[in-house]
């Protein structure tokens, strides 16, 4: 019995040391998974697990890409799910490890050296340091470093200043023309060898810097100079949610550098492929799919001067169209490709300047700049100069300044419709008109045509330059406003929508359908797509939506930009999650959520966001469709109005006018609109009085029927009142608390914006001062259509008051500009 009991507990022992042990184990284990400091004397071998960045997301290791057998050290993002790597930087991309014996030492000199089996150095980090302490870290925004133990601070060696063919945030592409670094993008040869390919990225230097990719030592696209917001070539890339860019630019360097503005997000990544196009990739942090958001070249003409020079390139349909600058014509009418030239040649003393709008910049690499000169001070510095030929501002952000000079033939410039330059071409001085005159008058007569000539040009000259210069301050304001036309990329829009399928559609509106959406970094947004016969012309319409976007008020839906892309017309809007407000208030299980304080306080927003609409914003904006199905609610049940604007950029706001396009929704048209098509300020009044009325009592204008008599809710709601029985229309909120002032007012205020006359109405400020206050109101009248009878007849189901579809329907019949 002893020695069974010896036993068993000799057996625990072992047990509980083997518990030990494995757990001892473990411990290691883990903590050699997750250790991202390599101290010197150390080294990576190939077949080792790979040292992990801090955050998680890179990996460096050894690894073979596509079919290759041969192996390369490299840094990649870490995937589970995949075997396949996205690598980011290669160490030894020229020189191949041909079998799995290669490792990375790292010396106590702080030098990363690869070495294959035969102990023949392949790589080398070649920058020694006198630091006691050297560490070598892979940090999570993918740079591996080599920086001093004791000051974590100090980098002395850094993979992000040796890039492979990928532009990370935090790297910087260009370089230093003293110390002669050069930073560019180079493309792997094949997705089976990383070794330098054909293609490169990067900045070019000579004369203002510009962005170019080249094949070999050829331009093969040029995104072109920076202009303070952009890249010349690139007006269409979208306005920026997820990434903010920096250009440097001084004596010594020219530096381009990006960040990402929510890196806990998202991640990106920019690179070169081995096609000669600059891709831009972005993926949610928590997923592994990478979706491409951004490529360039992105048609023909953007490949480096397709048309000769002095050419406009222009895409027609899939296809690019080369035609000569005015004033120019085509050297060779057989070959495009030879450019054309000046009608009549220059002249080196005297000219004038053309201006060209809409462009692309010229190829800047024969040009002369200077980033602190302005317009004025351009002009004349290149008239004085005969071999310039034509000048631009070279930072369009704020009061536009710099100058940029070019010489010689202008080549590889486009057209864009919106986000292009100005650019002031040299041209000859228009031809004398009166020279067959000039002979046979006398010396005398010529002196004095020459004297009054030259006053009467100066004068000319002056008010000209006054007008250009005014002109000038006036343009660049609207450019300004061009330059902000929030759009998105129809392949952004697509992604998110899913291809607007079905699943996300949200509903049919009165000008389109509207999906749901959700862009990659998670934001959710609301897409109209805007019915494509009925809207006005392009220009219009951007500049509707530019000053739309602008308009900001908390009870407002926030319209985020659009989308223009050949027939593609769409609004972009911030998604609601709490659907309409009739969604819940004419529902009867969901109006419950809505008890009385919150729909006071509905009422109260949007009056608000009306009277924002009608006197407070740049723009006064009537709505025209106000109606339940147009206030959205956002996660804390606030009110938003929708699809305010819509009337504007269908192009047939006025303040005041008549009309026979008709826009509304009946039972929420005021009198005087219905009838005789006349609308203002106050028929969106009498919307709002009919809103509220349904707010209150949860049941439709329209639609609305009683067994005692045959009114509307307003007539309805009138009898009440003028029985003193008011309170009676409201909601079945008898088990919650409310107010009874506070329902009394909100009722009153509501039959005064339903009065038959738009003069009897308050205006919208009075409303919102009347139902924040307790001073007495002036007594109601009867209001208008407070029957159904006195409704247009225009639906054959206006009789059939179960209908709610057709009661609901927008009526927009705009007509097409
Ligand atoms: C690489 O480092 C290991 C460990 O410090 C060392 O044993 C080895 O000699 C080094 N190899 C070379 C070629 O420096
Ligand atoms: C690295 O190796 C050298 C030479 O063997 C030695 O002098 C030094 O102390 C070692 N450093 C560390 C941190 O182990
Ligand atoms: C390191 O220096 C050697 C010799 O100077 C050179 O051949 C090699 O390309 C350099 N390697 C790197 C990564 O700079
Ligand atoms: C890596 O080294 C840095 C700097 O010496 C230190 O701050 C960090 O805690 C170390 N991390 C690990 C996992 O040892
Ligand atoms: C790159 O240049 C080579 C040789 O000049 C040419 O054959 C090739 O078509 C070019 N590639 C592209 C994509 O333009
Ligand atoms: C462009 O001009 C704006 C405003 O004048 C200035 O803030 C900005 O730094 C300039 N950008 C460049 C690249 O010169
Ligand atoms: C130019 O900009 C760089 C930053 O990119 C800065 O380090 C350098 O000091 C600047 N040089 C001059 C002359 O301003
Ligand atoms: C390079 O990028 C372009 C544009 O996104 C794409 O069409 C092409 O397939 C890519 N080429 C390779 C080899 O990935
Ligand atoms: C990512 O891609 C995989 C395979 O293509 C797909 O099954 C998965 O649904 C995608 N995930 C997301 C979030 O798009
Ligand atoms: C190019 O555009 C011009 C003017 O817009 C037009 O006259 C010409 O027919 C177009 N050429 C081609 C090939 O489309
Ligand atoms: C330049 O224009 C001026 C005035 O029109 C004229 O007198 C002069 O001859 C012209 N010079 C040339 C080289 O055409
Ligand atoms: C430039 O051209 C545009 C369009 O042709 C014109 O509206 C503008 O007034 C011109 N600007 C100047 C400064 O001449």
């Amino acid at each position: 019995m002893e020695i069974a009991m010896r036993t068993g507990l000799i057996n625990s022992f072992t047990s509980i040391t083997m518990l030990l042990v494995c757990i001892f184990l473990l411990f290691l284990s883990l903590a050699f998974a997750t250790q991202d400091n390599i101290t010197s004397n150390e080294s990576i071998k190939d077949g080792e697990s790979p040292l992990v960045s801090a955050g998680g997301t890179f990996e460096l290791g050894f690894f073979s890409p596509g079919n290759s057998m041969n192996r390369f050290l490299g840094v990649w993002y870490k995937n589970e799910l995949s075997t396949h790597k996205e690598v980011i930087w290669v160490a030894n991309r020229e020189i191949p490890l041909k079998d799995r014996s290669g490792f990375l030492n790292f010396t106590q000199q702080g030098v990363l050296l690869l070495f294959n089996g035969n102990n023949e150095r392949i790589w080398s980090s070649n920058k020694t340091t006198n630091v006691e302490s050297p560490v070598m870290q892979l940090l999570d925004s993918g740079n591996l470093v080599v920086i001093d133990g004791k000051d974590n601070n100090f980098i002395l060696w850094q993979s992000f200043e040796y890039p492979c063919d990928t532009f990370l945030p935090g790297m910087m592409i260009g370089g230093n023309s003293q110390t002669g670094v050069d930073r560019n993008l180079i493309s792997w040869k094949s997705a089976d060898d990383p070794g330098p390919g054909q293609f490169s990225f990067g900045i070019d230097r000579q004369g203002f810097p510009q962005l170019v990719i080249r094949n070999g030592t050829l331009k093969h696209c040029r995104l072109g100079s920076w202009n303070g917001k952009r890249f010349t070539g690139t007006p269409d890339l979208p306005r920026d949610q997820f990434l903010k860019y920096d250009f440097i630019l001084n004596k010594t360097h020219a530096d381009y550098s990006y960040e990402i503005l929510r890196p806990g997000a998202l991640l990106t990544r920019l690179i070169v492929n081995q096609s000669g196009f600059v891709e831009r990739f972005m993926r949610p942090i928590q997923n592994n799919n990478w979706t491409s958001i951004y490529s360039a070249p992105r048609d023909l003409c953007d490949n480096y001067s397709v048309c000769g020079a002095h050419m406009i390139c222009k895409m027609v349909d899939q296809s690019h169209n080369c035609t000569c600058l005015e004033g120019f014509e085509p050297k060779s009418h057989t070959d495009w490709s030879r450019g054309c030239a000046r009608r009549s040649a220059l002249n080196c003393t005297h000219g004038i300047f053309q201006n060209f709008t809409g462009l692309k910049l010229p190829d800047t690499s024969l040009s002369w700049y200077d980033t602190s000169m302005s317009l004025v001070e351009c002009k004349d510095m290149c008239l004085k100069n005969c071999s310039c030929t034509a000048y631009a501002n070279s930072n369009i952000t704020g009061e536009a300044s710099g100058c940029i000079l070019w010489f010689g033939e202008l080549v590889d410039m486009r057209e864009f419709s919106t986000g292009g330059q100005d650019l002031y071409i040299r041209m000859p001085p228009p031809l004398k008109t009166d020279q067959t005159t000039s002979n046979t008058n006398s010396g005398k007569k010529k002196l004095v045509g020459i004297i009054l000539g030259s006053t009467v040009l100066a004068g000319v000259l002056m008010v000209g330059l006054t007008f250009y210069i005014w002109r000038k301050k006036q343009r660049k304001q609207e450019i300004e406003e061009d330059m902000e036309l929030p759009s998105f990329h129809l392949a952004t829009i697509v992604k998110a929508t899913d291809n607007f399928s079905s699943n996300n559609k949200l509903g049919q509106g009165g000008f389109g359908p509207v999906y749901k959406g959700t862009l990659i970094d998670g934001q959710e947004i609301a897409v109209k797509r805007l019915s494509k016969s009925s809207r006005q012309g392009l220009t219009e319409f951007k500049n509707e939506v530019i000053l739309i976007a602008k308009l900001q008020h908390r009870n407002l839906v926030k319209l985020l930009g659009c989308c223009i892309q050949g027939d593609e017309v769409m609004l972009i809007y911030e998604f609601m999650p709490n659907k309409s407000l009739d969604y819940f208030i004419f529902d009867q299980t969901r109006n419950k959520f809505l008890d009385w304080q919150r729909r006071n306080l509905i009422i109260g927003g949007i009056a608000r966001g009306l009277l924002y609409l009608h006197q407070d914003s740049r723009l006064r904006i009537i709505h025209r469709d106000l109606k339940a199905s147009n206030i959205l609610l956002d996660k804390d049940m606030n009110p938003k109005i929708s699809d305010f604007g819509m009337a504007r950029l269908f192009g047939v706001d006025q303040i005041e006018a008549d009309t026979n396009k008709v826009v509304g929704t009946y039972g929420y048209m005021s009198p005087e609109y219905a009838v005789d098509g006349r609308f203002s300020l106050k028929s969106d009044v009498f919307s709002f009085g009919v809103l509220v009325l349904e707010i209150i009592s949860g049941k439709k204008n329209r639609g609305f029927s009683h067994p005692d008599h045959c009114h509307n809710l307003l007539g309805h709601a009138w009898k009440l009142w003028t029985e003193e029985r008011a309170l009676e229309l409201l909601d079945n909120m008898s088990d919650r608390p409310y107010s009874v002032s506070e329902v009394l007012r909100c009722i009153h205020v509501g039959l005064l914006c339903v009065q038959q006359k738009p003069e009897e109405r308050p205006n919208m400020s009075s409303v919102v001062l009347m139902l924040g206050s307790e001073n007495s109101l002036p007594d109601p009248k009867q209001p208008g259509f407070f029957t159904e009878r006195n409704m247009p007849a225009v639906d054959s189901s206006s009789g059939n008051h179960e209908s709610s579809s057709i009661n609901d329907l927008t009526i927009s019949q705009l007509d097409a500009r």
